[in-house]
């Protein structure tokens, strides 16, 4: 199935609006507990010297449950959209204990303002919207060196409309639906396991584990080995 791309700012306030009140926490968990093994952050305590960016991070759902795990670490959630990053504003500021810990910075990427290296690079549902998916793997290139640990989740594309309809009634069938249309497209803009391969090949990242994980999602992961992530 062609790959059909979506806008790739979730600008409008509705569509920021919806996003946020939606329910994501399980698959949000799912996300924290692999990133929690990464080598950069496995057994680092209250995360104390610890630096996390999370790119594409929408209205924060997976930046607070970092800022959560790890109290001491800074972490930094960055997103192109001022719809998105207003929600997260407001949430940060209704809660003392992120104040001074979360930043959010808004940036459409690709930005030269990227500044690394930091531990750890997070990222859950950017790489699909993005037109040309090479802008995902600069950023997380300007903001690795030889000890940073990296997680990328994102949908994977269906084989087919059939395949793709069926994940929309099962995962999306009873959300609103201006959700559900979102969710639909961004199936069709996703990539398959083999295209995000050929991407990192391609971005000198290829020795970065890709996998398939449940029916809809892809994980890329791996740590900073020099000459890897390393620019
Ligand atoms: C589906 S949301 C994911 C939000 C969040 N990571 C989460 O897991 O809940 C994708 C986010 O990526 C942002 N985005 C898309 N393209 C971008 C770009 N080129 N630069 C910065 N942010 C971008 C969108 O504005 C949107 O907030």
């Amino acid at each position: 199935m062609e790959r059909i791309c979506e806008p790739e700012l979730m600008d409008e306030p509705l569509q920021a609006q919806a996003y946020a009140a939606a329910d994501f926490s399980s698959s949000d968990r799912a996300v924290l507990e692999r990133i929690a093994a990464l080598p950069a952050l496995l057994g680092s305590g209250d995360g104390t010297g610890l630096s996390v960016v999370d790119l594409g991070c929408g209205p924060g759902n997976i930046t607070f449950l970092l800022a959560r795990r790890w109290p001491e670490a800074r972490v930094l959630g960055i997103d192109g959209s001022a719809a998105m990053l207003a929600i997260a504003e407001r949430r940060r500021l209704a809660d003392p204990a992120a104040h001074r810990q979360v930043r959010f910075q808004r940036l459409v990427l690709p930005s030269p303002e990227l500044e690394g290296p930091c531990s750890a690079v997070v990222s859950n549902s950017l790489l699909h919207h993005l037109h040309d998916p090479a802008v995902l793997w600069g950023a997380v290139k300007q903001l690795s060196g030889p000890d940073t640990s990296l997680f990328v989740r994102d949908l994977r594309r269906p084989a087919n409309a059939a395949d793709l309809e069926a994940l929309v009634v099962r995962h999306a069938g009873a959300a609103p639906e201006v959700l559900r249309r979102d969710y639909s497209h961004s199936l069709r803009a996703a990539f398959t396991p083999a295209e995000v391969r050929e991407q990192l090949v391609v971005a000198g990242l290829g020795g970065l584990e890709v996998r398939e994980v449940d029916d809809r999602y892809l994980e890329i992961q791996g740590h900073g080995l020099p000459g890897r992530l390393a620019p």
